[in-house]
């Protein structure tokens, strides 16, 4: 069977003020349907432009990209993006911002009522009810990244592509949309693409960990296989040897390539 998602080869070249910079080299992934890969590397390896080449809003400069054996070429109702910094519309309330993604994906098809049902339905998941009248100007930081969560799970792509969707939420929110996470991606059996810096999220989430070493040119260090049964408990995982394997395993990787502090500089 041939991978949903096929990364060959990509690489990602930005012209800056002081010349070519090589932020990505050699980046090969196939990813299956259903899959939920995460990605994990030190600040500014390139993670977050890995995923906006899936996503399409970077074109890469070398290599190509497939979704479902074509070319992927801009960005389409198909990825739902969770991105780094929200972009939410500063204009529209929490409502109006799904509501707006809910309405490209399923307005030519539902009514008015219906669409408005998924959006109040996305809004609940992610316990924003009580905000969904509110301008992003008018909320915390955990609460916009909730309601661009609520945005892009309300698409129902196929492909979720989530930039350190759980970063700025506290320790509770975070292992409660973790587990709704889990329950929509076995019911739904969407690909994900997550991006985390968080090392037992990446083991609790994902089905594969990808790693990725320090850029410049940054490129794919080593793929860790998440072999632990399915549906996943937290609670029982903490007593689990193979998952404190896992994790040293990704920590290990971390700390291999921790920048000294010359590079750092
Ligand atoms: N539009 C751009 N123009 C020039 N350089 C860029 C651009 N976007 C990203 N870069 C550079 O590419 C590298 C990778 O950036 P990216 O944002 O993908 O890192 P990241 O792994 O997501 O980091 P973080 O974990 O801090 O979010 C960085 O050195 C960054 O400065
Ligand atoms: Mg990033």
């Amino acid at each position: 069977m041939q991978s949903y998602v096929q990364i060959e080869n990509a690489g990602m070249v930005f012209n800056t003020k002081k010349g070519k910079f090589t932020a990505l080299t050699g980046i090969d992934l196939h990813v299956d349907q259903g899959e939920f890969i995460a990605l994990i590397g030190h600040s500014g390896c390139g993670k977050s432009t890995l995923l906006n080449l899936v996503a399409g809003l970077l074109d890469a400069t070398d290599g190509v990209l497939l979704l479902a054996n074509k070319e992927i070429k801009g960005p389409g109702p198909e990825r739902g993006v969770v991105f780094q910094n929200h972009s939410l519309l500063p204009w529209l309330s929490a409502f109006e911002n799904v509501y707006l993604a809910v309405e490209k994906v399923f307005g030519r098809t539902e009514s008015r009522k219906q669409l408005k049902a998924r959006t109040t339905a996305a809004l609940e998941l992610v316990g924003l009810t009580h905000a969904a009248g509110k301008l992003p100007g008018e909320i915390s930081g955990g609460m916009k990244q909730r309601v661009g969560i609520a945005r892009a799970l309300a698409m129902e792509p196929k492909v979720l592509l989530m930039d350190e969707p759980f970063g700025a939420l506290d320790a509770l929110t975070r292992a409660h949309l973790q587990d709704e996470l889990m329950k929509i991606v076995a019911a739904t059996k969407s690909t994900v693409i997550m991006v985390t810096h968080d090392v037992d999220e990446a083991v609790l989430l994902s089905d594969r960990i990808v790693m990725m070493t320090n850029g410049p040119a940054a490129t794919i260090g080593e793929i860790l296989a998440v072999d632990l049964p399915r549906p996943r408990e937290r609670l029982q995982l903490a007593h689990d040897p193979h998952y404190h394997d896992l994790r040293s395993k990704v920590l290990e990787f971390l700390y291999s390539r921790q920048m000294r502090p010359k590079e750092a500089a």
